[in-house]
């Protein structure tokens, strides 16, 4: 089944593909043959369908190929996956008007051949709902492509963990962390619904295709377990390995876990380079619990890396190598040390000051992932320049406007000042009861602008002049909602003509990897355009790109290119400038362990770094901020 030895692990096919939208565009091209085969010989295709971000980018080349290349869909039956319960049709989140929206309504299927599970039956009907939701299924022949995406629970559907091989279409209690994930689109966790219907790992199975599709980091520990693992009720996608006709579709970043990825020379001959050697022996550290210095050529023999000490050892100067490497990513001046010999400094001496342009795709993400830096960075005397690159308004709890609201409108005493924020104050009164009701236009800018003074109090804290902040608030994000944002030329010429005006030597950003339909991926992908569109330029030319990470996702030892350690101090002002945006705290205390507020993840994201280069056997910070180069 596996094409090669290096998928010796994989018990599912599956494709790495260069991008989310290369695999869509290809398994579009595959639908879309299916269709037009069944068409020929005068027969239907059932399609099972899923929703969620993930299935989006094949909806759109779907609806291309219906507009520009005549795909016509009225011999297509389809069934989706799931639905909330309790949820009505027109819902803003409900699974039947997110498939209008992102197919249905710009295609030609009949709408007749639409079935998606009612999330609107009574408790007491369900069960004989879902029997007969089963039954038309197998009435039309049966689902001929199930396409899948996957929670980072591993559900498929809405199978959540401890749902058997043999489970069909039912109602189903939603995961903790599912309901975490959907919190942004119910705009709060206790939004979103506790119950939902959903087609069963059996149901799925029966399929006589399955493609699985997976983008972003965020996937990838959960893919590796469903293809690597043993099938387990703890992991229902993992059930697909027993499916004959079964395939995962997933970009570079979702791959990353995977041992063909992640440890190549697990399972076969390994190509040595630099980087697969810093790499492993970063890796093999962690595993024998030893500082690099202190690996023995037996270590190395145990793991797998035999032929690594034959071509690069022994292992007395490879661990020195190494541990030089590494060594030389730590730097306690981000923006290069001027008049200092560079040849082994993550940045470049001169010049000195740098300009220096750091993109935050919401207000807070330069903070959470470097404001260490940014601090140090001002203080070494660069020129600063912070891009907001979206408002952030939609992230603002309406509790928080009502608040600011309010102010202005007693502030302005009656007087004409207080039409706007009267206007504001009655639309959020509309809302009530509804909190998922779209804001108008006046509430988003009264949002976005009070992210912008939380974003103003933090740089302050930070040491940042003022002068230092540009609010780009693209019109994606301002025209857009969570898991359906779409970037535009109107985004790259704002950030191409901000990027000719500062010309910098120096760019931090965040968001590759990421899901790419998230904010952060959908931010990168502006920037990644805007820069081409420079590419002949003698700035860009000189210009390097430093990756930063929020704390969700913090850089593994190996993929660091520089590392900038925190005092105690300078740690403890990052956490209180993080802590200054106050619209993003939890509107609930939390209860329990764990870490719920940005601010503490931050923290515990910065000490963990610091912890990994102390194990790795470097010098023991307080906390440390990491980059990693870019050189697309
Ligand atoms: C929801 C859906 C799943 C989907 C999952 C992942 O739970 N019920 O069908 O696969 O979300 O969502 P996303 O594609 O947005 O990552």
């Amino acid at each position: 089944m596996n094409t090669s030895e290096t998928q010796q692990r994989e018990r599912i096919r599956t494709e790495i593909h260069a991008s989310a939208d290369a695999a869509c565009r290809g398994l579009a091209t595959e639908v879309a043959a299916l269709i037009r085969e069944r068409a020929a010989q005068g027969r239907m295709v059932v399609l099972g369908l899923a929703t969620g971000s993930t299935p989006v980018r094949l909806y759109r080349e779907l609806i291309r190929l219906h507009r520009e290349e005549g795909l016509s869909f009225k011999n297509v039956v389809t069934f989706n996956l799931d639905e909330y319960h309790g949820l009505t049709r027109e819902h803003p989140e409900s699974y039947w008007r997110f498939m209008h929206e992102q197919l249905f309504d710009h295609i030609d299927m009949p709408a007749g051949n639409i079935n998606v599970p009612d999330g609107t039956v009574p408790r007491a009907e369900v069960f004989a709902r879902c029997f007969a939701y089963e039954e038309k299924i197998r009435a039309a022949g049966g689902l001929d492509l199930q396409i899948l995406g996957i929670g980072r629970t591993g559900h498929i559907g809405f199978n959540e963990p401890g749902s058997g091989r043999d489970s069909r279409t039912r109602l189903v209690t939603l995961d903790a962390l599912t309901r975490r994930d959907a919190a942004r689109d119910f705009l709060g966790e206790a939004n979103v619904p506790r119950h939902a219907i959903t087609m069963g790992v059996g149901t799925i199975l029966d399929a006589h295709q399955i493609v699985l599709l997976a983008w972003g980091e965020a996937k990838a520990r959960v893919v590796a377990q469903a293809v690597e693992g043993d099938p387990v009720d703890s992991l229902p996608a993992s059930f697909l390995q027993g499916h004959r006709d079964v395939r995962f579709m997933v970009d570079a970043a979702a791959s990353s876990e995977l041992t063909r990825v992640k440890h190549p020379w697990l399972v076969g001959p390994a190509e040595w380079t630099p980087a697969l050697a810093r790499r492993a022996v970063t890796w093999l550290s962690g595993e024998v619990k030893r500082p690099v210095l202190k690996l023995l050529d037996e270590h190395y023999g145990e793991h797998g890396m035999a032929d690594l000490l034959t071509e690069q050892g022994p292992a007395y100067n490879l661990n020195i190598r190494i541990f030089n490497e590494v060594q030389h990513t730590i730097t306690g001046w981000p923006g290069g040390k001027p008049n200092a010999d560079d040849t082994y400094r993550p940045e470049r001496a001169s010049p000195h000051p740098k300009r220096v342009v750091v993109f935050s795709p919401e207000p807070s993400d330069e903070m959470l992932g470097m404001g260490g830096t940014l601090s140090r960075l001002v203080e070494q005397g660069h020129i600063v320049t912070v891009v907001y690159l979206t408002s952030g308004n939609l992230a603002v709890p309406d509790e928080e406007a009502v608040i600011a609201a309010d102010l202005v409108l007693d502030f302005a005493n009656g007087s004409a000042d207080a039409a706007p924020a009267k206007k504001v104050r009655d639309a959020l009164a509309a809302k009530q009861g509804d909190p998922r009701a779209s804001d108008t236009p006046d509430t988003r800018r009264l949002k976005g602008l009070l992210r912008r003074g939380e974003a103003r109090a933090a740089l302050r804290l930070a040491g940042v002049p003022a002068a230092a902040e540009r609010f780009l608030d693209l019109p994606f994000y301002e025209n857009g909602r969570y898991r359906q944002f779409r970037a535009g030329p109107a985004d790259i010429t704002a950030v191409a003509a901000l990027l000719d005006e500062l010309k910098p030597h120096q760019i931090f950003a965040t968001g590759e990897g990421q899901d790419p339909s998230g904010i952060g991926a959908v931010c990168f992908e502006v920037l990644r355009a805007a820069l081409a569109s420079h590419a002949a330029t003698a700035w860009r030319a000189d210009c390097r790109v430093w990756l930063y990470r929020t704390p969700d996702k913090s850089w593994a030892a190996h993929e660091i290119d520089m590392a900038v350690p925190l005092s105690p101090a300078q740690l403890a002002r990052k956490v209180q400038v993080v802590y200054q945006h106050k619209s993003q705290r939890s509107q609930t205390p939390a209860s329990g362990s764990g870490l719920h507020e940005a601010w503490q993840q931050a923290e515990a994201a910065a000490r963990d770094l610091a912890d990994t280069y102390d194990a790795l056997g470097l010098a023991e910070y307080e906390a440390i901020e990491a980059f990693c180069r870019w050189n697309g």
